[in-house]
Parts: C-alpha cells; sequence; structure tokens
C-alpha cells in the first residue's frame, strides 16, 4: 500500500525526544518556550503559544477573547469537524459560510452575508495548504469590529502575498493571530500538537496562564526562584499543554520546514505535469496556486468531476489498488453532530467535498510510487464516467 502520508522524522527527531526524556524536564520546560520562539520565527510573528492541539488552539483563542454563549463565529462548513467543534467548546454558534468554487477558502465575499449582530468572529481555514485571501477578510472583519482567527492547521510554510502564513497581516495593528496543528497528518508533526502565533505580547502571556488552567506562576519562574512560590488561579482555564517531548520533535522539524515544503511542491508539480492530459480528457481539475500566494501542498487533492458516485468509485479502485487515497476534504454540515444547524446553502462547498481526493504525497515518496499512484488513477479515471448533465 502506498500510504496518504508518512512523517517526515527522522533519527534527529528520536534522539531529540530521547534527550527530551533524559532531561527529566518533560513538560513546560525549556524546550516548550524554544518550540514557541523559534515557531514564531518560522512563521514571522512575534509571539509563539505551544499548545495539545490545533482544536484547542482554536478554542482557547475564541475564549480568551471572550466569545461564549450567544454569540455567534462565522466558519466555513468546509473543514476537518475541529474548525466547527472549537466554536461549540466555547458556549457560543457557528454559522456556516461557503467557500469559493476556485480555492476551498471562505472569502469576504462568502463570508460578508452572514454577519449580523451577534457575530463576533470568523475563522478562515487555510484548506489542505491553499492561502486564503487574506487581504480583503481582514477589511472586512476590521470594518465589523470582528476578530479574524486563521486556522491554519495545513498551512504551515505556505505564502499570501510573498509572506508566510503567520507573519503579521500587513498595515493591521493587531497582528495575524492563527492556529497550527503538528497532528502527524500535517506538513510539520509533532506527535499531537498545536500553537497559536500572534503579535500581541501581553495576549500571548494570558494564552500561556490560560493554557496551564490560569495558574498564576508558571513551571520555568518556580524552577528559577529558590523560595516558596504560591500560585493563584484567577480565573478559569484549561490544561492545554504540550509536553517538552514533543516540543523536542518539533524543533528538529522546524529546521527542515524549507526542504519538506520544497520536496512537497516537487512533487505536486511533477503529479501536475503528469496529470495535465487528464484534466481535458477525465474531467479532473489539479490544484494550482491562487494568484496571491503559494500552497505548502499539505495535501494534493485533486477534483473529479461527475459527484460523489463517481468519486468514490475512483476511490475505491485506488484502495482496491493499494493506493491511500482519501476524500479529500469534509462537510461539518454533512456529519449528523452539526445537520440540524439552520444554515443557508452551501453549494461550493458540497461540490468540494463531493468532488475531492486526496491522493498519497510524503517526503520520501519515489518516483515509481507516484508514477502508480498516476497510472492507478488514471485507470480509475477511464473506468468511471462523468455524467454530462450535471453542470
Ligand atoms: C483545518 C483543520 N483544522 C483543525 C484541525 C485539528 O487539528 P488537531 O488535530 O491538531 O486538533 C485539523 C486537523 O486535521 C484541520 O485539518
Amino acid at each position: 500500500m502506498i500510504p496518504i502520508i508518512k512523517p517526515a522524522v527522522f533519527e534527529e527527531e528520536a534522539q531529540a525526544a530521547a534527550e527530551a526524556v533524559r532531561s527529566g524536564w518533560l513538560a513546560q520546560g525549556p524546550r516548550v518556550a524554544a518550540f514557541e520562539a523559534e515557531l514564531a520565527g518560522a512563521v514571522e510573528a512575534p509571539e509563539g503559544v505551544a499548545l495539545s492541539s490545533c482544536t484547542t488552539a482554536l478554542h482557547l483563542a475564541l475564549a480568551a477573547h471572550g466569545i461564549g454563549p450567544g454569540d455567534e463565529v462565522i466558519v466555513p462548513s468546509l473543514s476537518f469537524i475541529a474548525t466547527t467543534n472549537a466554536v461549540a467548546h466555547c458556549g457560543a454558534t457557528p454559522v456556516f459560510a461557503d467557500v469559493e468554487d476556485a480555492v476551498p477558502n471562505l472569502s469576504a465575499a462568502t463570508v460578508a452575508p452572514h454577519i449580523g449582530a451577534r457575530t463576533r468572529a470568523v475563522i478562515v481555514a487555510h484548506q489542505v495548504g491553499f492561502p486564503a485571501d487574506l487581504g480583503p477578510l481582514q477589511a472586512l472583519c476590521d470594518a465589523h469590529g470582528l476578530l479574524l482567527l486563521e486556522d491554519a492547521a495545513c498551512a504551515i510554510g505556505s505564502t499570501y502575498q510573498g509572506r508566510r502564513i503567520g507573519a503579521v497581516a500587513a498595515g493591521h495593528p493587531g497582528g495575524a493571530l492563527v492556529a497550527w496543528s503538528f497532528h502527524p497528518r500535517k506538513v510539520l508533526t509533532t506527535g499531537e500538537g498545536g500553537a497559536l502565533t500572534l503579535a500581541d505580547a501581553a495576549l500571548a502571556a494570558r494564552l500561556r496562564t490560560l493554557r496551564q488552567h490560569a495558574m498564576s506562576v508558571n513551571d520555568q519562574q518556580r524552577h528559577a526562584i529558590a523560595g516558596l512560590l504560591l500560585p493563584s488561579y484567577p480565573e478559569v482555564g484549561w490544561n492545554y499543554r504540550m509536553t517538552d517531548v514533543q516540543a523536542a520533535i518539533g524543533r528538529v522539524q522546524l529546521g527542515r520546514l524549507d526542504a519538506i515544503v520544497a520536496r512537497r511542491r516537487e512533487l505536486a508539480a511533477r503529479y501536475g505535469e503528469q496529470l495535465l492530459a487528464a484534466t481535458q480528457s477525465a474531467g479532473i481539475t489539479l490544484p494550482v496556486d491562487p494568484p496571491w500566494g503559494t500552497t505548502n501542498h499539505q495535501s494534493y487533492v485533486v477534483r473529479v468531476a461527475g459527484g460523489a458516485s463517481r468519486r468514490d468509485a475512483v476511490l475505491d479502485a485506488l484502495l482496491r489498488g493499494g493506493i491511500g487515497a482519501r476524500p479529500g476534504i469534509m462537510a461539518a454540515h454533512q456529519e449528523p453532530a452539526w445537520a440540524a444547524l439552520p444554515r443557508g446553502p452551501l453549494p461550493a462547498t458540497e461540490a468540494w467535498a463531493a468532488e475531492s481526493i486526496a491522493l498519497p504525497l510524503f517526503h520520501t515518496m519515489q518516483e515509481e510510487e507516484q508514477a502508480r499512484v498516476v497510472a492507478s488513477l488514471l485507470a480509475a479515471l477511464s473506468e468511471t464516467t462523468v455524467d454530462r448533465r450535471r453542470p
């Protein structure tokens, strides 16, 4: 089986993890602090806050802004369900907005109709690594006094207007508030893990206390002082801590970021060359950079014209042939957990969810493996027909 992904982790990561274990300092220690600083540097942001996952990062960011019951947060349904669930975790109501047909992301045009008196924030996901068009979204949020929270679970190393996702938005004094995932399916992994990056140092300090039950004294301070330092708990927080073992792995991974993204883009370009002819003959659409940025190709997602039945037939054929492809992007509103939420029509979301397939793409992928994926996909496409009556 050619897997959908193999994390790009090697002996150096194993050694770093072992050193963290041997150090005896396993949580909230020096490696977590170093990882935070290095992550911030890598994504061109002033502050980094290491957390247990992207889900907890999204929740913490909303909670720290006082978003709760009675508030609405506009989200894409077209995202891993965590994006929507994070809103529910703070008691607020998600409001689904549609994505663009050309790029699987929210835009200012798709978000604007959903802004109402109860709207407090917008979560924009840079889906499967495609950067969203942040400028118009930020302007829209500024005009309505809304928080723009970026779900960059998939987007480390992607760029917008020549700068990395995570860079403080040009001309925007508040800076970007961005949530990251380091799950093994992501470009960069710590096993499980997440983070927030941001510009506001005071907010970063508050996030660091909230991730540790709002404890007034952190472990580093306690270790630095010889005498008694009694903690207090001025508000309710959470345990959203990253361990030093994870951070140690993450620091090595950060050093590989440029190489991993370059390799993924190289593999994606090769897929593009080999599949180009099929875009006409077999009704597939290939992923390309949008005009405003570059994708890290966290996933290589193609769209198969002909609706879910053809997509599922193609996927089934690939899996039977030993190709670990997956449905591309899910839609939260189609899941039982969120099906009853009132919403407007989401035609582009439903088309992406029905037609998308993620093909295997991983750092150590060999040319022969890629050739096998291409051959299997072309064979599966030719065995299934496009229903030309569909628009
Ligand atoms: C867009 C998006 N947001 C959030 C998440 C959740 O990330 P984590 O598993 O780190 O909580 C994922 C994970 O797949 C994701 O793809």
